[in-house]
């Protein structure tokens, strides 16, 4: 008797000492690192096991300094980025001396700092592990995986060996206690699709079950929308190597839409890559966002923020704080009356003071058509001081109604697209989009623009056919901001948004029809 509660009262008192924090209820620390990988120069050339070796521990050197850090700052849990230990392109034979093999947590507790000649080939795994369980934090990190197959498994590629694009994740003690095969491949020719949709959670001590998946999934039901419809996830952990793509899909943008949009905590971990558009991080909740965004900067970053506790049963104060829901009342009735000034303004002419006269007018508004990150856009500028404009394409009509102080010398457009997106990956999108072209010129709608002085207070709708819909609202010099009403009014799907806290670049409603692709 007397022993245990000694016992008790030393773990508690070892626990203070450990903790760099004492943590509020309710709330975690999380850390998440944007990593500037070590690359090998040559990733299509054959190498050995060492050499692979060797340039993976210089990334793991950064990884542990960071842990470290992240620990000094009471960090529960550390999450790292897609490739960032053994970098990318290469090609299926090149990067097998780079592979791991990563058993079924499942199957087999196993911890590898503690258990090292457990497996053979799994020095990442030992390192990360003893990192892990050393700073006393769940890591999340990426590494590249072999597994051999049977040649009467017909999923079994010739060379006898699956290679997957792997997520693994440690608890604060070092075991391996998760592993998730990347479903939804980038043009990745060393990796394979795995046999079967990974369903991977974790449960934590401190915040509870999180949920994995990886860069590319982001876009795709499978598995990420059914983790958190059919698995109640509440919290995401997000490997990503992504390449910004403007106005839609930039890292950060995108990312706090998948957080606003289910409502739920994602920890993201970018690559730091300028050179490959490869920048943009970030700890997101529905209410408030830590993100880190630098095409300048060569270095790579740590995140670590206090969020809240997110899960099926607990939803904190959602419905009280900052972000009325109020209904909306849109959309109007009246769209017929568009004020649009039926005067193109000739390339001379094309300033500000061109915009300002507006008329009435009932006649068709002036649309036109120009290419935004690969799909054919159905356009109409936004123009004058305040308005409503409606535009659509196939079954996709998107309202705005907008005002605004001053009229700034910028150009906006409202844009639909509703159909296949077919280049750099093949999926089913509706857009509604209002966008800061990138001149003065309608040719430069759809550009890839960062900054923008407007302040345009808006309500941005459509009548979109999927329930899927992510809300971007991108500010000047890649800032996030919140939508102050989000959701549906009949068949309509809105945000709106007054007072921005700077230039708008993008709002739009990027709509996923999954079973369209
Ligand atoms: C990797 O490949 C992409 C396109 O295939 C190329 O643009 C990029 O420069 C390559 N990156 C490195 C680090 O070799
Ligand atoms: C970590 O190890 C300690 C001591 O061996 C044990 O009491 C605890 O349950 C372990 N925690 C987890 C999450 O496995
Ligand atoms: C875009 O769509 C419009 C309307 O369907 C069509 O007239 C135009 O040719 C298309 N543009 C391109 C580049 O495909
Ligand atoms: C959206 O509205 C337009 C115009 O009223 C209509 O033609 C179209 O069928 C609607 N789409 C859906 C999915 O209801």
């Amino acid at each position: 008797m007397l022993e245990a509660c000694c016992t008790v009262f030393l773990f508690f008192f070892c626990y203070q000492v450990a903790s760099a924090e004492v943590h509020r209820e309710g709330h975690y620390v999380a850390a998440v690192y944007e990593h500037r990988p070590i690359l090998s120069p040559n990733p299509a050339t054959l190498t050995d096991r060492r050499s692979a070796l060797e340039l993976m521990s210089r990334n793991l050197y950064i990884y542990e300094e960071q842990v470290i850090a992240a620990a000094k700052q009471g960090a529960q849990i550390i999450v790292f980025p897609e490739d960032g230990i053994h970098g990318f392109n290469f090609t299926r034979e090149s990067i097998y001396p780079y592979l791991e093999f990563v058993p079924c947590p499942q199957s087999v507790k196993w911890n590898p700092c503690r258990e090292p000649h457990l497996f053979s080939d799994t020095e990442v795994l030992q390192q990360l592990s003893c990192m892990a369980l050393r700073s006393k934090m769940f890591l999340v990190a990426n590494i590249g995986a072999k597994q051999p197959c049977e040649y009467n498994d017909p999923l079994c590629p010739p060379d006898g060996r699956y290679q997957f694009n792997t997520d693994v994740v440690f608890n604060a003690n070092g075991t391996l206690v998760a592993r998730y095969r990347k479903q939804n491949l980038y043009f990745e020719y060393a990796f394979n699709t795995p046999p079967e949709v990974d369903y991977v959670l974790f449960d934590t001590p401190f915040a509870g079950k999180f949920g994995v998946f990886t860069c590319f999934d982001i876009l795709f039901y499978e598995p990420a929308v059914s983790l958190v419809k059919e698995y109640n996830v509440k919290q995401v952990v997000y490997p990503t190597a992504w390449m910004n793509q403007l106005p839609l899909l930039s890292a950060v943008e995108f990312q706090q839409a998948f957080a606003t949009a289910f409502n739920i905590n994602v920890l993201a971990a970018n690559i730091h890559h300028p050179a490959l558009g490869m920048t943009g991080s970030g700890i997101y909740t529905p209410l408030k966002s830590f993100i880190y965004h630098d095409m300048e900067s060569h270095d790579g970053k740590l995140i670590v923020a206090e969020i809240s506790v997110m899960t099926p049963e607990h939803e904190p104060q959602l419905e009280s704080n900052a972000r009325p829901r109020k209904s909306i009342e849109y959309p109007h009735n009246n769209f017929a009356s568009l004020h649009i000034d039926d005067q193109v303004c000739n390339k001379k002419e094309q300033k500000a003071h061109c915009w300002v006269a507006e008329k009435e007018d009932k006649e068709a508004p002036l649309i036109f058509y120009r290419e935004m990150m690969y799909d054919n856009f159905t356009l109409v500028p936004v123009r004058g001081t305040k308005g409503e404009l409606q535009v659509c394409a196939n079954t996709l009509c998107c309202y705005l109604s907008y005002q605004r102080p001053t009229i700034s010398d910028e150009l906006y457009a409202l844009g639909v697209f509703d159909g296949l997106h077919t280049v750099h990956g093949t999926y089913y999108v509706q857009v509604c989009a209002l966008v800061k072209c990138g001149g003065l010129s309608y040719s430069t709608c759809g550009q890839e623009v960062t900054d923008a002085t407007a302040l345009i207070d808006f309500e941005l709708g459509g009548n979109f056919s999927t329930s899927y819909i992510f809300p971007l609202l991108l500010m000047s010099g890649i800032n996030l901001d919140f939508t102050d009403h989000l959701g549906w009014k009949n068949n309509y799907y809105f945000m709106s948004k007054s007072g921005l806290s700077s230039g708008l670049v993008t709002a739009a409603l990027y709509g996923r029809w999954y079973e369209r692709d």
